[in-house]
């Protein structure tokens, strides 16, 4: 069965009437469904399924053991996303694998397939929460208090979902068999649109990270308070909006975003007591994320200052620059026939690896450019050759 045949199965999985696309997040029923189909369709092709102490999902070919050939991505989505960001990387893994062994091939070290938790902090804000938990990248004691919108904590929502959440943290055991981590994943702007080509691998992930600025003032009538009586939260949540724009445009590449802002209790004749955003921030470079979340920080406590709000400023993830492991880049881009280096400003759980293990990732040809919304997009014939592109990476790396 392809990767298409098996991304047409979970179609009609947490899909988002409201939003349009999908809404999979961590521990929710869509993704236990997305878990159970994965266990299923894993032993179906005689992979051995495991949960890790983390909550992330392993099909392994052979005995767990070091040295072995991982690749994989998430089955969480953003909310409202495409069908392709996280499900890809998977399929193709599953395809991948299937293949390989319906050639005949005979691996002299372990594979396997990994399915990583709560890639995209869909739900509790911190993206890569399980490769982060499984590196140590994350404090177990804090990713458990980590909050979903609906005050449930990752340790709750963990529970339920049939996890121990006490097990939570660095786990030396699983992340010592990744011999070398493969992500497969689709491309997320135009760079292979630009360059004509299916299939590229990875060069580089800018550093980013996401802020939370929260904005406290008076709440109050609509009506009956006067303009220059008003303490409201919202006019210096806009002009955060307004600086992240402006100052971000005049760094090169940078990217500052504002996609979620909350306003409490939000109502149409309420004046806001409380206004709750989440900045995310991209620079290339080592130290021009950071001073551009200073500056935009800056312009914030100004605005709010002049309205007599309070805000409150908390770093939520951050990480560095991280380049992919250059031997397994090229010798990946040789063979495949010298396909294109990309850089991405997406992060991937690829790229949290990377700090312990040879990491690489391919991307497949977005044809719309657009991700993180419905319509996102990989033709079949592109997704075949992301495939076989995979599965030649792994046969290389495994014999
Ligand atoms: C995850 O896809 C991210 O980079 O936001
Ligand atoms: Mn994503
Ligand atoms: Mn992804
Ligand atoms: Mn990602």
């Amino acid at each position: 069965m392809t990767a298409s045949a098996l991304l047409a199965q979970i179609e009609g999985v947490g899909r988002d009437a409201a939003r349009g696309g999908y809404s999979r997040h961590v521990f929710d029923s869509a993704e236990a469904e997305l878990r159970e189909w994965f266990t299923d369709r894993a032993a179906r092709r005689g992979l051995d399924v495991q949960t890790d102490r983390n909550g992330n999902l392993w099909a392994w070919w052979g005995t767990p053991g070091p040295d072995a050939v991982v690749t994989g991505s998430h089955l969480d989505s953003v909310p409202g996303g495409g069908a392709f960001d996280g499900p890809l990387g998977v399929v193709s893994a599953l395809d991948a694998l299937a293949s390989l062994k319906a050639g005949g091939f005979t691996p002299a070290r372990p594979l396997a397939v990994v399915v990583f938790a709560e890639e995209e902090g869909g739900r509790f804000g911190v993206p890569c929460l399980g490769s982060r938990l499984l590196t140590g990248a994350i404090d177990p004691d804090r990713a458990r208090r980590l909050t979903d919108p609906d005050g449930v904590t990752f340790a709750d929502a963990a529970r339920r979902a049939g996890h121990d959440p006490e097990r939570f943290g660095p786990d030396p055991e699983t992340l010592g068999n990744i011999g070398h981590f493969i992500e497969l994943h689709v491309e997320q702007g135009r760079g292979l649109i630009d360059q004509n080509s299916a299939v590229a691998v990875g060069s580089t992930v800018i550093a980013h990270g996401r802020w939370r600025f929260s904005f406290r003032g008076q709440g109050n009538h609509a009506g009956a308070t006067r303009i220059g009586d008003r303490s409201d939260p919202m006019l210096p949540a806009a002009a955060t909006v307004a600086a992240a724009r402006r100052l971000a445009s005049g760094m090169p590449d940078a990217r500052a975003t504002v996609g979620r802002l909350v306003p409490n209790p939000g109502g149409t004749n309420v004046i806001a007591s409380t206004v709750d955003l989440w900045l995310d921030a991209r620079v290339p470079g080592e130290a021009l994320t950071p001073a551009l979340v200073a500056d935009i920080t800056g312009a914030a406590r100004e605005a709010a200052a002049e309205e007599g709000c309070e805000l409150t400023v908390t770093e939520e993830s951050y990480s560095g620059t991280v380049t992919f492991d250059s031997g397994l880049r090229d010798r990946m881009s040789g063979l495949l026939g010298g396909v294109p280096a990309l850089p991405t400003g997406a992060g991937h759980d690829a790229a949290i690896l990377a700090a312990h293990v040879p990491a690489g990732m391919l991307y497949v040809r977005n044809p719309t450019g657009i991700s993180h919304a419905p319509e996102e997009f990989a033709e079949p014939s592109d997704v075949d050759e992301g495939g076989r592109a995979l599965a030649a990476v792994l046969r290389d790396l495994a014999r």
